[in-house]
């Protein structure tokens, strides 16, 4: 093998040293020593590659304006969430890094995504099942693709081989926190095993135009295992996320190099794999023949598309001194914020009261415009008196008990009217559509009016 070397460098000031220390002689910190790479014998891809047009480097600087723009070359996916979430489609060359809690599908969503590819050949990777595991799962899946080559396989160097035996149109790694590299000591998944392994991979989709799906761990709380760093290095970032006792998954883009990072994918997991759902306002509304009270209907929005989802309410008389507050899909403390505006503005006694919110589906909503919908729920689960099954809410409650406007009203207008909602209740100061609509519009300035408007 060519030269190669390692040294060890310090994560918080950069000090290097020939061997690992626990505290850095420089900045004192403890615990902050990396391996790294020096030299490495490098695999050129190009050299066998097919070459691809749209990474090839400028040689010297170049005036934007004489940049070529090349047209859109997106490869659109068959998986229409998937593809949308990805801003239209997958650009070549581009890394995708998708993170999710274990057992929650991630394997399952990209082994379905390789089988739809039926005229590319897909490299799928892993390094945490053998072969058969992954062809029984392919069994489960409606999808099957001649040209889908599984590698069990997790040094980066003999990958690297396949890739130019293979020549592969896309890959997936299954997950980067299996690869290894030979050229390092450390354990698969450690911090500088990561890096590494995810930098050959980067190298390897940039040189030669391929897209490639990387699978990662995430850590307990929350974030992809592994240096923060690896966010960094790729171009799109997923979160497969959802509740694993629920059916429904979302798909989440938290950083996008092509495309918004506000979409949403959202997945049915059924027992042949994970299906689309186009129009999730349906599901995310609980049939059911008489109103209840506690529930409310709000019309959000997430990415580009509106949403019509339930927020349930239980308010009870806390038994405890100190009463609970807990929210299942909702910001707690601004569930804690609305709670002292119900109590200063409106007048209910609150501060005795245990208040549970749940967000139906396992949804998880940042979109403000709820608010409303939020506190119509807890005040017709506190008064026990039921809103009509008929009626939805949209607006942003402000500390003053005001409502803010929401932004894409028409939107949210024509989605509550295409599922049969007969009336709305919105900011006085939302500019309405021109058209009108079908729908009948209440518009208020303040929550007190909503709840002389609904409970007399
Ligand atoms: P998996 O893709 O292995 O999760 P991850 O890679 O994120 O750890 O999926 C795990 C779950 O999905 C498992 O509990 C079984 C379930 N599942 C189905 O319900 N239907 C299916 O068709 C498949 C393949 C899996
Ligand atoms: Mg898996």
């Amino acid at each position: 093998m060519a030269k190669t070397s390692t040294s060890f460098f310090c994560k918080n000031c950069g000090a290097s040293s020939t061997k690992w220390v626990g505290k850095c002689t420089s900045c004192g910190e403890w615990n902050t020593y990396v391996e790294e790479v020096i030299h490495k014998e490098k695999i050129d891809y190009k050299s066998t590659w097919k070459e691809s047009s749209n990474t090839q480097r400028a040689l010297k600087p170049v005036p934007i304006n004489q940049v070529e723009q090349k047209n859109d070359v997106r490869l659109v996916l068959k998986d229409g969430e998937f593809s949308r979430v990805l801003g239209g489609g997958l650009v070549p060359g581009s890394v995708i890094l998708i993170g999710g809690e274990p057992g929650i599908g991630k394997s399952t969503l990209l082994l379905q995504i390789a089988l739809q590819f039926d005229n590319l050949k897909v490299l799928y990777i892993s390094g945490e099942e053998s072969d058969t595991q992954i062809k029984m799962r392919a069994e489960r899946l409606p999808y099957t693709n001649d040209n889908c080559y599984l590698f069990t396989e997790t040094s980066t160097q003999k990958i690297g081989k396949a890739f130019q035996e293979l020549q592969p149109d896309i890959v997936i790694v299954d997950s980067i926190q299996t690869l290894q590299s030979e050229l390092i000591d450390a354990t698969p998944g450690s911090i500088s095993q990561v890096k590494e392994t995810a930098g050959d991979m980067i190298r390897f989709a940039k040189e030669t135009g391929t897209p490639v799906f990387l699978i990662g761990h995430i850590t307990k709380d929350g974030t992809i295992a592994g240096p923060k760093l690896l966010e960094h290095m790729v171009d799109t970032v997923l979160q497969f996320e959802g509740d694993r006792h629920h059916v429904y998954r979302i798909l989440r883009t938290t950083k996008n190099r092509f495309g918004s990072t506000s979409e949403i994918g959202i997945y049915e997991m059924q027992n042949g794999g994970l299906r689309e759902v186009s129009n999730p306002s349906e599901i995310l509304i609980s049939q059911r023949d008489e109103a209840l009270s506690g529930v409310t209907i709000a019309a959000t929005i997430e990415g580009m598309r509106p949403l019509l989802i339930e927020t349930q309410a239980l308010v009870s008389q806390a038994v405890y001194g100190t009463p609970q507050r807990n929210s299942n899909g909702y910001d707690t403390k601004r569930l804690n914020m609305l709670l002292a505006i119900l109590e200063k503005k409106c007048g209910l006694r609150m501060g005795m009261q245990d208040v549970f919110i749940n967000i139906a589906g396992g949804l998880r909503v940042e979109d403000p415009g709820i608010d409303l919908g939020i506190v119509a729920a807890i005040v017709s689960s506190y008064e026990n008196i039921a809103i009509d099954s008929k009626i939805c809410f949209v607006g942003e409650v402000g500390l003053s008990g005001e409502i803010r406007a929401v932004n894409r009203i028409e939107q949210r207008l024509s989605e509550a009217e295409k599922l049969g909602f007969t009336t709305i209740y919105l900011s006085k100061f939302n500019k309405l559509p021109k058209q009108s609509t079908g729908i009948k519009i209440i518009q208020i300035s303040k929550i007190d009016e909503m709840l002389s408007f609904l409970f007399g």
